[in-house]
């Protein structure tokens, strides 16, 4: 008898199930259209809570709908990739022998610090949503109680403390890191610097994304190190197939990979991919500087774990920071650097020396308490409100040309125009209306993402967001009209 409840209760949200996909099929839910609440849905089924929430729980997993905190279930954005490049068939690996990107990153960087500018263009989220108050606070303890000593105890690898935090927080995922392979550096980009430089040489050849975080070209560009640049999916990321070809074809010493919310594509790499991932590198013997600086700005119910946590071999230099979560300025990063973390510390030695110390004493402080936690939980849900809605602008207005890529986590929406057209013309344009955008240049060695531009969607979306959004498409569209 209980067998035979399962099978009609399984029959039931099945059903719904079913009946809400025909639904959005039909275009009676489009994409973005907010779905009948649970209430509502137990009254117009005459199904049961639990039936009509597993049913819900069944469409989100498989991607047809999203839902969001306090505000309910919503028709989850398709991507279409009609006219993207990543289903192109140009060559899914491109070589660039001399990285040169760096005054392009230099001047688009300057452009957008005009004062009150609409900063769709930032790297950073909304400033705002920092615990600045509290964060200042532990500054303010940390200086004042600092011992004389402590320029000396926070030399490379760091504040003690503040690795055994870090330590703490790999563990709650599972991971096992020993403190004494963490090193503390200046924000993420020293971290991936110093990881790069310790394990290549002028000339090596280095895998990256494409399209990848400009940081990473820059630093190829600094090092004279070669790029291959190997195709990512703005859902499914790096392609391994591709990649492994380019292992085959070149004599690579690294990957600067990102495996959660990639900047600028937003995607995140399933376990099993993290996993085969590991494996192909570990066949080639190639090291992977792994950049992970938005994993905690997850909107699932669980942070998702580094290809770190499937390294048996210590190959894996995991680089991450707080500058999205918890404060910019500070510029506080770290490597778990398994074998390398001593040529790292050396490195750090001839260069910066080490991080702050009156700011790696104030972060520990902070840390130490449970400020963090819930603050990082205040901060996934404002940052998912505010994506959606970005999203649903966007797509309200821009062309139906223009195809707006949604991933779940992070702050970046990825927006491919016609491919004829240049976003760097529309970023010259929008800069004189007082609006910025990264445009897709910036994420390529190559001319390949000219038609795509990134957008920063962790700000609240006022009216004058939404005028801004209005005026991107006004001038998107006008460029269609004249051919452009
Ligand atoms: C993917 C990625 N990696 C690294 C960084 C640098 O992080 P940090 O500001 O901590 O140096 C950024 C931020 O700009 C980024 O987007």
């Amino acid at each position: 008898m209980e067998k035979f409840k399962g099978v009609i209760s399984l029959a039931k949200y099945d059903l719904l199930v079913e009946k809400v996909k025909h639904q959005i099929q039909n275009e009676i839910w489009n994409v973005g259209d907010k779905l009948p609440s649970l209430r509502k849905q137990v009254e117009i089924s005459s199904m049961s809570l639990m039936t009509v929430l597993h049913a819900y729980q069944i469409l989100e997993s498989q991607g047809w709908i999203v839902s969001h905190a306090r505000s309910g279930y919503f028709v989850a954005p398709k991507i279409q990739y009609a006219n993207s490049e990543h289903n192109s068939s140009d060559a899914a690996i491109h070589t660039t022998e001399n990285v040169d990107i760096n005054n392009l990153i230099f001047d688009v960087l300057q452009a957008s610090r005009t004062p009150n500018i609409i900063d769709f263009g930032s790297v950073y989220p909304d400033p705002k949503l920092y615990p600045r108050l509290q964060v200042n606070r532990a500054l303010m303890a940390a200086a004042s109680t600092m011992p004389t000593s402590s320029a000396l105890d926070n030399l490379p690898p760091g504040n003690k403390d503040l690795r055994q935090i870090i330590s703490k927080r790999y563990a709650a995922q599972g991971m096992n890191v020993h403190p004494d392979e963490i090193v503390i550096t200046a924000g993420a980009l020293e971290a991936l610097n110093l990881s790069l430089q310790a394990v290549t040489q002028p000339g090596d050849w280095v895998v990256v994304e494409s399209p990848t975080f400009y940081g990473s070209l820059q630093s190829l560009q600094r090092l004279n190190l070669r790029a291959l640049s190997v195709r990512a999916h703005p859902r499914n990321g790096i392609d391994l197939d591709s990649l492994e070809k380019a292992l085959q074809s070149h004599s690579v010493k690294a990957c600067w990979l990102m495996t959660n919310h990639q900047n600028p594509l937003g995607c995140t790499l399933s376990n099993e991919k993290k996993g085969r991932l590991i494996e192909l590198l570990a066949e080639y013997n190639v090291y992977l500087i792994e950049d992970d600086v938005y994993s905690e700005l997850y909107f699932g119910s669980k942070k998702p774990l580094p290809a770190k946590a499937f390294d048996q071999q210590g190959m894996t230099m995991h680089c991450s920071s707080f500058s999205k979560t918890l404060v910019a300025g500070f510029r506080i990063g770290w490597v778990a650097a398994g074998k390398m973390a001593l040529p790292i510390q050396k490195l750090q030695l001839m260069s910066t020396l080490s991080a702050s110390a009156p700011i790696q004493l104030a972060l520990a402080k902070y840390l130490s308490t449970r400020n963090y936690e819930k603050h990082l939980r205040q901060m996934r849900r404002i940052l998912e409100q505010r994506k959606f809605t970005t999203w649903q602008i966007l797509s309200t207005y821009l062309p139906s040309s223009v195809n707006v890529n949604y991933s779940e986590g992070g702050y970046f929406l990825w927006v491919e125009l016609p491919k004829h057209m240049s976003s760097i013309d529309l970023y010259h344009q929008a800069l004189k209306e007082n609006i910025s955008i990264s445009p897709g240049k910036m994420f390529s060695a190559s001319e390949k993402f000219d038609h795509c531009f990134r957008i920063n969607s962790s700000f609240e979306c006022l009216a004058s967001e939404e005028k801004a959004i209005k005026k991107l498409a006004e001038l998107i569209q006008n460029s269609i009209n004249k051919g452009a």
